[in-house]
């Protein structure tokens, strides 16, 4: 199954607190920064590894280290900013490859603003990160031109998804696998997720 929903308890706690409608937004934002180190951990579990020879302290000593191009962790401005450091975090050496997409609130499409992607995606893998999977438009989007620049190596970090969403993406990607903090009940005739987070790009940035 591509879909993972990470049931750890931190995660299960800490989103918890996210969901309080009286959060303030510097905790919002660190919630939405801890979990997503806690997802990064999780979607890089199988990263390729490489065996390396180090100067050890007793002498020379075989050790493992990560093999491959660079990730590239993909953040969908806006709000996916607000889950960058967490992967950064845990990743220091990924670069960034910077998408901005909003959704139009009447008809809900994803319109694309920004595309600045790092080279030889062909040879990374890509982290997308979005705190939420609604329709799945942003994300389906998203994927589409990473796929058109060669990536074929591709993983979702979303704090909350929604039902239709994860159908949206399996069906026009079933081979990218969506790591989640939780899969919620549906969305509602706005096209926001029940219970979901609100607007959570609003509450990342204080502009609610
Ligand atoms: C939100 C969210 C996703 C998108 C999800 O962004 O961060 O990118 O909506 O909805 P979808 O699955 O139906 O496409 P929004 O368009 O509100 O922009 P923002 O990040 O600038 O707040
Ligand atoms: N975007 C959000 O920020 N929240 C939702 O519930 C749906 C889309």
């Amino acid at each position: 199954m591509p879909i993972h929903e990470i049931r750890h308890p931190l995660i299960r706690h800490k989103l918890g607190l996210m969901r309080r409608a009286d959060l303030s937004t510097k905790n919002f934002r660190e919630m939405a920064q801890e979990i997503a180190s806690l997802l990064t951990y999780e979607a890089s579990k199988d990263l390729p590894l490489e065996p390396a020879t180090i100067d050890g302290w007793c002498g020379p000593l075989g050790v493992e280290k990560l093999a491959g191009k660079k990730v590239t962790v993909v953040p969908i401005l806006r709000a996916g900013i607000g889950m960058l450091d967490g992967v950064l975090n845990l990743i220091p050496g990924a670069k960034v490859s910077a998408v901005g997409i909003a959704r139009d609130e009447e008809t809900l499409k994803a319109q694309t603003y920004l595309e600045r992607l790092v080279g030889q995606l062909d040879q990374r893998l890509a982290l997308i990160v979005d705190p939420m999977l609604a329709t799945g438009g942003s994300m389906v989007a998203t994927i589409d031109l990473l796929k058109k620049a060669g990536c074929r190596n591709i993983r979702a970090l979303v704090l909350v998804a929604a039902p239709e969403g994860i159908r949206a993406v399996e069906t026009a990607h079933p081979d990218v696998h969506i790591y989640t903090a939780s899969i919620d009940s549906h969305l509602n005739e706005d096209g926001y997720i029940i219970p979901g987070l609100g607007d959570a790009g609003d509450r990342i940035f204080g502009t609610r």
